[in-house]
């Protein structure tokens, strides 16, 4: 039985990150909160909690003052909670993924210039809300060709283009593409993150490969879902797991080839058990 593991696979720059910025937290401030969950991944939340780290969603929860220290998650977030926060006088720990933060730049700046702001990315997910929200004029979130229709821009418009970071890289192609084809006077800032590139190279590439493709992350981890979809596209037995506890690989025997890779916000002692558990049984 073989067994390939992404070397990408786990924890990227950003998350890592994130999660030690609490750790430091964790024992020398009293009233430690995150700003909405860390990182996509509910094991890693639950250890924090346990751990006496509360997540807030809502400010209005929180007393204003230096005593409460609240971690600002690795996707970011909008101006104006930021500006709350402020106001409320709290102290504000910054892990918001450096990657991310550049993109909150380049939007802030576009915007104020005048340019429309177009978000290729998931709406409704934090990092996008959170990058909507460096806009000074109303940004748009596009996911397909059918929502570039939609849109109400004029070939007179000056519009800048980013993107989320974890979004699919060909898909970001295409879409800019279309832009163009189109006539707009685009300015394009790819702000698909390497790390999330990589990962979906890597993933690809070992799905082609393998009888078997599992990829782990959270259930709201946008990176993983795109995992899976890219995955699912090279090796049809693709299946998505938060926890070896989901793993039924069973229907798939025999089998000799199995592939491993998961989302960036996947500790690194689940995708050991992971594959500890291929080997030991298959
Ligand atoms: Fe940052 Fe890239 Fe990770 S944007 S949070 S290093 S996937």
């Amino acid at each position: 039985m073989d067994i390939i593991l992404a070397k990408s696979a786990g924890f990227c720059f950003g998350v890592q990150k994130a999660v030690d910025k609490v750790n430091e937290k964790i024992g020398t401030e009293k009233k430690l909160s995150t700003y909405g969950p860390i990182i996509h991944n509910e094991q890693v939340v639950d250890e924090f909690k346990k751990q006496g780290v509360k997540v807030v969603n809502d400010l209005s929860l929180l007393d204003s003052g230096n005593e409460n220290c609240v971690v600002i998650r690795s996707h970011g977030i909008d101006r104006d909670t930021q500006m709350q926060m402020e106001d409320m006088n709290l102290k504000i720990v910054d892990a918001t993924c450096p990657f991310v933060k550049r993109i909150h730049r380049i939007v802030e700046k576009d915007s104020a210039e005048g340019k429309k702001i177009v978000i290729i990315g998931n709406p409704g997910h934090p990092e996008v809300e959170g990058i909507k929200g460096w806009s000074v004029t109303n940004a748009n979130v596009i996911e397909t060709e059918e929502d570039i229709d939609k849109l109400s821009l004029s070939i007179e418009d000056k519009i800048s283009i980013v993107s989320q970071t974890t979004f699919n890289h060909k898909k970001f192609k295409d879409l800019v593409e279309i832009f163009e084809k189109k006539g707009y006077d685009i300015s394009v800032a790819n702000t698909i993150c390497n790390a999330t590139e990589e990962r979906q190279t890597e993933a690809r590439e070992i799905a082609s490969k393998v009888d078997v493709m599992i990829v782990i992350g959270g259930a709201h981890s946008s990176n993983s879902q795109k995992l899976y979809e890219i995955c699912k596209e090279e090796c049809e037995n693709t299946i998505f797991i938060q926890t070896l506890e989901d793993l039924k690989l069973e229907q798939f025997v025999p089998f000799n080839r199995v592939g491993i890779t998961a989302g960036a916000s996947t500790p690194n002692n689940i995708i050991e058990e992971v594959q500890n558990y291929v080997r030991i049984n298959f």
